[in-house]
């Protein structure tokens, strides 16, 4: 089986994976390990304090390697002049991907693109699909049910061919993919990239507290809630760490959303060691030959 698309192609990744964008926990080291890996190493650009830090984090990750990295770019979730200034960073050291999130990417789209940069736009519905793909963005990020952090409600197996057959943009298949079984079934519903966050919670580079890790890799899909109690916006949580009668106005002591309500997607199931992401990349590779080998 060839682990190759048209898309990871065109990016030059060694694999069509993509180590997701999460908010506080991806990092630099991730970016690094991940574009060492061949695969799109991603970040939010707000996990760096300042811009100045974000500039900082993108001068390190270049000074050890020209692969391709993404960066994700919170729209609505942040000030106009912190994202203009994040936005000039990732043109400044040739960022080839933009992620964005929460807002219209219309803006960005024009600007990316005369900057060689493509955008990927992640959506639950297909309203949002639309008017994404209106704005000219290069592929659809379709959250499924059962992603970490802020999922959708719809099966994967309907949403990827779904999305695909409505839009007619490349799609990435992002939600409970954890290992290569998942990886063959996304690339057979027509995604031509896979995009993990849950699984590389449990590598050794991300930046998550040890418990953290350790709580991915004995949960299972059962220990997941999917609620939007903690940010007014549906999303998955590890639900022993959501405190009682939390709620988007009324937080109890002590507990800070992300920070201490931890996050991850139903696949925490399918995960059982905290690895290196190199290690959790070759995994993946072999146990999606292994699959298909198993199928054919
Ligand atoms: C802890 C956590 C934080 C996340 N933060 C962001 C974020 O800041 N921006 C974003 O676009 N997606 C964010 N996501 C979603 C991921 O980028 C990705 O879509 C998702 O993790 C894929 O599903 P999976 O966790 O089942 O692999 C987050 C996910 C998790 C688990």
């Amino acid at each position: 089986m060839k682990l190759e698309t048209s898309l990871s192609k065109k990016l030059g990744l060694k694999y069509p994976f993509v180590a997701a964008p999460m908010f506080l926990i991806s990092n630099k080291e991730m970016m690094l390990a991940a574009a060492e890996a061949g695969i799109l190493g991603c970040m939010p650009s707000l996990n760096a304090r300042t811009s100045e830090k974000f500039r900082e984090d993108l001068a390190w990750v270049r000074g050890k390697t020209d692969k391709p990295i993404g960066i994700n770019l919170t729209i609505g979730l942040t000030p106009k002049e912190r994202l203009e200034a994040d936005f000039a960073a990732c043109v400044e050291f040739g960022v080839p991907v933009i992620l964005t999130s929460y807002g219209n990417p219309t803006d960005y789209v024009k600007r990316a693109h005369d900057a060689k940069a493509l955008v990927f736009h992640d959506v639950i519905t297909l309203a949002h699909g639309k008017k994404a793909v209106g704005a000219g963005v290069d592929a659809i990020i379709a959250v499924s049910a059962g992603a970490g952090g802020h999922a959708g409600r719809i099966s994967p197996f309907v949403l990827i061919p779904w999305l695909k057959e409505e839009l007619r943009v490349p799609i990435i298949s992002a939600g409970c993919i954890s290992d290569g079984r998942q990886v063959v079934a996304s690339l057979s519903l027509g995604a031509e990239l896979c995009y993990l966050g849950t699984r590389f919670i449990a590598s050794a580079e991300c930046g998550a507290a040890d418990a953290y890790k350790q709580m991915v890799v004995t949960a299972g899909p059962e220990d997941i809630v999917y609620t939007d109690a903690v940010s007014g916006i549906h999303a998955n949580f590890l639900k022993s760490t959501v405190p009682e009668n939390f709620s988007p106005d009324r937080t109890p002591e002590g507990a800070k959303r992300w920070k201490d309500i931890w996050s991850a997607g139903q696949g925490v199931g399918l995960i059982h060691a905290v690895k290196p992401m190199g290690a959790i990349v070759e995994d993946l590779a072999r146990e999606a030959h292994d699959t298909w080998k198993a199928l054919t």
